[in-house]
């Protein structure tokens, strides 16, 4: 065992180093208060890490992103999304029975309950999909009143289909009741992505086309997007399960963090970017100028990651995906044009060359949504799909092998010394 040793003031202190099946190493500190009566300070967690994991390995300095140990490389160009998912979840990829019985799993359950259509007639139609998302699922809640306890397994794996499949159905019907179309219902005999799609495009009077080129684009993204270790979004599921609040009510607080422009709203907010730069004939100098004056408020959306030091692998499969779609399906976009720009000037620039910025998995990803039909208002609704294996096997991780305590971080408290109350006459 390696150890780190501290010293303050007259005190020395040996702590543990914990390395783990990468060699990262971390400095093991819950003792450190009990025996040293310090804490450790670190806003924004960069160098700390919140548990152990077998889940998601990320390489920053490399690029490297691999689930359960198989690089999102080749996932992206063998697995489906449905396959991923089991392999986060339960750990390893799932035999052909074993497939076959999950995938009649999300079947059998990718009907919301009736009464919750009419939960939609309370939204404006300009509700973000965001907030629909979150607040259906957390609702979910309410008509599952017998799989709640995170403490029972079997309570456990009733819940995950049920969240698996129906956030496919919660978002698609969001999306038909924001355009005043009727909602489509799941068609069970449909593939995930398939389902998906069509419960987002068909029409009771007009069938569908399923087009297996933009099934395998759907698949690719959410594969992608399955599940990044430690992000804002997921150390909120994991905080908010550690209290034993049930996965729905946990799930729906990563959803709410994964809104924001900083984390998942991002792919929502480089389209715009890139719109606006098309609209206003903006000179892509002048933009990567604007990114880097430190009192303009303009950020490039979609460039920079806490732990990526070296190009996004998703970023570059996304743009592959993109540019294939597009030929596939005929199309060009400019606003891919501007952002394969944009990614040339940003990337030889000192200002992003020294801070290491390079595109991340929203660059490129509304460009494939768009290419797909998604409105603008959905791609992040599109993350939070992807993202919900993750969010899962993350909340399941701790309940399984987590020390089952609360999450509740320490401070620093800077405020006001003890002080006498003063009546109002002499404030
Ligand atoms: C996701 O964590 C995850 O894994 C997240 C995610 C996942 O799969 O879950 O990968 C998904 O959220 C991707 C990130 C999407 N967000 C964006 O694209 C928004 C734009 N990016 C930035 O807001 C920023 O890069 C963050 C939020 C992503 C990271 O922020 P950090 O780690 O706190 O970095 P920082 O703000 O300390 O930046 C370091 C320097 C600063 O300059 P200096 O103070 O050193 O002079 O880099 C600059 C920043 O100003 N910088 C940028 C920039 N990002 C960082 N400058 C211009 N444009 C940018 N986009």
């Amino acid at each position: 065992m390696e150890f780190a040793e501290l010293s303050v003031g007259d005190q020395k202190l040996k702590l543990a180093v914990v390395t783990g099946s990468e060699q990262e190493r971390a400095i093991d500190i819950r003792e450190l208060r009990a025996k040293a009566g310090l804490i450790t300070l670190d806003s924004g967690y960069g160098n700390t890490g919140a548990c152990q994991s077998s889940i998601t390995y990320i390489d920053g300095e490399k690029g490297i992103l691999n689930y359960r140990g198989y690089s999102i490389e080749d996932l992206a160009n063998h697995a489906t999304f449905v396959e991923t998912s089991y392999l986060l979840i339960y750990g390893h990829l799932p035999t052909a029975a074993e497939l076959a019985d999950f995938r009649t799993l999300l079947i059998r359950n990718s009907l919301l309950h009736e009464d919750m259509l009419h939960f939609y007639d309370g939204y404006p139609s300009t509700a973000h999909p965001m907030a629909i998302l979150s607040s259906m699922i957390c609702s979910l809640s309410s008509y599952y009143p017998d799989s709640l306890d995170p403490g029972d397994p079997a309570q456990v794996e009733r819940l995950i289909p049920r969240v698996l499949s129906k956030i496919r159905t919660i978002a698609a019907f969001a999306y038909k009741k924001s355009i005043g179309q009727p909602v489509i219902y799941p068609d069970n005999s449909l593939d995930y992505c398939s389902n998906f799609l069509n419960m987002m495009f068909a029409v009771p009077s007009e069938k569908y086309i399923i087009d297996p080129d933009v099934v395998k684009a759907v698949n690719t993204l959410l594969i992608l997007h399955a599940d990044h270790e430690q992000n804002c979004s997921t150390s909120t599921v994991r905080l908010v399960g550690s209290s034993d609040a049930n996965l729905f009510a946990s799930i729906a607080a990563g959803i709410c963090a994964l809104w924001g422009p900083k984390h998942g709203g991002a792919n929502q907010k480089v389209v715009e970017m890139l719109q606006k730069i098309d609209d206003e004939g903006l000179d892509i100098k002048e933009v990567v100028r604007m990114a880097k004056d430190k009192n303009s408020s303009f950020r490039l959306m979609g460039f920079g990651h806490r732990v990526y030091r070296n190009y996004d692998p998703r970023a570059r499969v996304i743009k592959e995906v993109s540019d294939k779609l597009l030929a596939k399906l005929n199309r060009s976009d400019p606003l891919l044009d501007i952002a394969k720009e944009l990614e040339e000037h940003a990337l030889s620039d000192d200002y992003f060359i020294e801070r290491k910025l390079y595109p991340n998995v929203d660059f490129y990803s509304g460009i494939t949504y768009r290419a797909i039909g998604i409105p603008l208002d959905m791609f992040t609704v599109m993350f939070a799909i992807g993202r919900i294996p993750g969010w899962i096997a993350h909340w399941k991780e701790m309940h399984l092998d987590g020390d089952g305590r609360i999450g509740r971080p320490r401070q620093v408290y800077t405020g006001a010394r003890k002080r006498s109350f003063t009546a109002i006459e002499q404030r």
